[in-house]
C-alpha cells in the first residue's frame, strides 16, 4: 500500500473541491487497505473529517488522527456506546426519532450532550427520516436535551453519467427544501453533506459543505484525465510461488481438473486463496503477473492456492513473487479487473482481502507502524 499515492489522491480531490471539505470515508477497515494506518497517514495530510461505520472504527481514527475535527459514524449506533462516543467526542447519525430519543436519554445519563448529524433519507430506500414524509419529525430532534444537532446528510442511490437525467437530483433537491426547516428548529446553519465519490467527480453543484469521498481515495472510479479529479489506485496485493513444475499436455489442474494444459508447460502453485480473498470466481478466468508477464489462472481456486500456466521454459522459479493486485514489469492488474471477472464492483474485492494477510505501507512521511 502507498501512502504516497495516498497523499496524491488526497491532495488531488482536495484541490478540485473549491469550498467543500473532504470528509475521508475509512469504514471497513479503510476499504482493506488498514483503518490506522490511512487514518494516521490522511491526519498528517491535514485531512480533519473522517467517516466510519461503527463506534470502534471511529475510537481508532480519534487514537490515530487525534486532531479530528469531526469522526462521523454512518452506521448503527446503540445508547450503550454513547459515553464512549462522548469521550472520544465521535459523532453519530440519527437515523430515526426512536433512535434519537435512545441516544438523548443515554446521554442525559451519562451527563452529556452528544452532537449528531441528522441523517434525511431522499431515496436511498435505507437508513435516515423519509423526505419529505418525515422531515418536520426530525426537526424535532433539536428539541432532545441529550443531542446537540449539528449536521445534517443524505446519500445518492445513483449517479449517472453526464447527459441522462439523474434521480440524484431529485433527491439534493429533496435535501435542500428539507435545510431550513431542520435549521429553523435547530437555531443554527447546520453542516451540510451528500454526495460520496461518483457525485463529487461528476456533480459539483451538490458539494455543500463537505464530501464523503471513499473510493476515489484508494483510486478507484476516477482514473479518467479531464475529469475534476483523477486519483491511482493505492493498494498492491502480492504473493509469491510455491512450486514450480513442468507438466506434459492434457495434464489435469485442481480440483475436478476444470483445467487441462495444451501443451507441455510450467504450472506455478500460489500461496492465496478464497480464505484470503482471492474469490473462487478468478479460477480460469483471472490473471496474476510473474515475471514482469500476465499468466491466466488455471483451474478452480483452492482455500489457500491458486495455479497459474506459465508456458514453457518460463524460467519461474520457487519464491519469486507474484502480483494478483498492482504492477509489474509495465503490466497492471487492478482490483476493477478482478470485480469484473467476479460479477461484483472494486470496493467488494478491496474490503474482501483477508484481514490475516499483512499490510505493509511504503511512501510514508515516517515509517509505519
Ligand atoms: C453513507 C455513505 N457515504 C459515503 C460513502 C462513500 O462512497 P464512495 O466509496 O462511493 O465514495 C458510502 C459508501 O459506502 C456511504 O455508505
Amino acid at each position: 500500500m502507498d501512502l504516497g499515492r495516498l497523499r496524491g489522491n488526497v491532495e488531488s480531490i482536495r484541490a478540485s473541491l473549491g469550498g467543500a471539505d473532504l470528509m475521508a470515508v475509512i469504514k471497513s477497515d479503510a476499504y482493506g487497505h488498514g483503518l490506522e494506518a490511512v487514518a494516521a497517514s490522511m491526519g498528517r495530510s491535514g485531512v480533519r473529517r473522517f467517516a466510519v461505520a461503527y463506534v470502534a472504527e471511529a475510537e481508532v481514527v480519534r487514537q490515530a488522527a487525534p486532531g479530528a475535527e469531526l469522526i462521523l459514524v454512518l452506521g448503527a449506533t446503540w445508547p450503550a456506546e454513547v459515553p464512549r462516543m462522548l469521550r472520544g467526542r465521535i459523532t453519530p447519525v440519527v437515523v430515526s426519532m426512536e433512535h434519537g430519543c435512545a441516544l438523548s436519554e443515554a446521554a442525559v445519563a451519562a451527563g452529556g450532550r452528544l452532537g449528531v448529524h441528522v441523517k434525511l433519507d431522499t431515496g436511498m430506500g435505507r437508513l435516515g427520516f423519509v423526505c419529505p414524509a418525515e422531515t418536520a419529525q426530525a426537526a424535532e430532534l433539536a428539541r432532545l436535551p441529550g443531542l446537540d444537532v449539528q449536521g445534517v446528510c443524505t446519500h445518492f442511490a445513483m449517479v449517472e453519467p453526464e447527459k441522462k437525467p439523474t434521480a440524484a437530483k431529485g433527491q439534493a433537491e429533496k435535501f435542500r427544501q428539507a435545510l431550513p426547516i431542520l435549521e429553523a428548529a435547530a437555531g443554527r446553519r447546520l453542516f451540510r453533506h451528500m454526495s460520496s465519490s461518483r457525485a463529487a467527480l461528476l456533480l459539483p453543484d451538490c458539494d455543500q459543505d463537505s464530501v464523503r469521498v471513499g473510493i476515489s481515495l484508494y483510486g478507484y472510479g476516477a482514473s479518467e484525465r479531464n475529469r475534476r479529479f483523477t486519483t491511482a489506485p493505492v493498494l498492491s496485493w502480492k504473493s509469491r510461488v510455491m512450486q514450480v513444475k513442468t507438466v506434459p499436455a492434457g495434464f489435469a489442474v485442481g480440483y475436478y481438473g476444470s483445467y487441462r494444459t495444451a501443451e507441455a508447460t510450467d504450472l506455478a502453485t500460489i500461496s492465496c486463496g478464497y480464505t484470503d480473498g482471492y474469490q473462487r470466481h478468478l479460477g480460469n478466468k483471472g490473471h496474476v503477473l510473474i515475471g514482469g508477464k500476465r499468466r491466466p489462472v488455471v483451474g478452480r481456486v483452492s482455500m489457500n492456492w491458486i495455479s497459474a500456466d506459465l508456458g514453457p521454459r518460463s524460467g519461474v522459479k520457487a519464491g519469486d513473487e507474484v502480483v494478483l493486485i498492482g504492477e509489474q514489469g509495465g503490466e497492471q492488474i487492478w482490483a476493477d479487473e478482478l470485480a469484473k471477472h467476479c460479477g461484483t464492483i472494486a470496493y467488494e474485492i478491496l474490503t474482501g482481502i483477508s484481514r490475516q494477510i499483512e499490510r505493509r505501507y511504503i511512501g510514508g512521511q515516517e515509517p509505519w507502524p
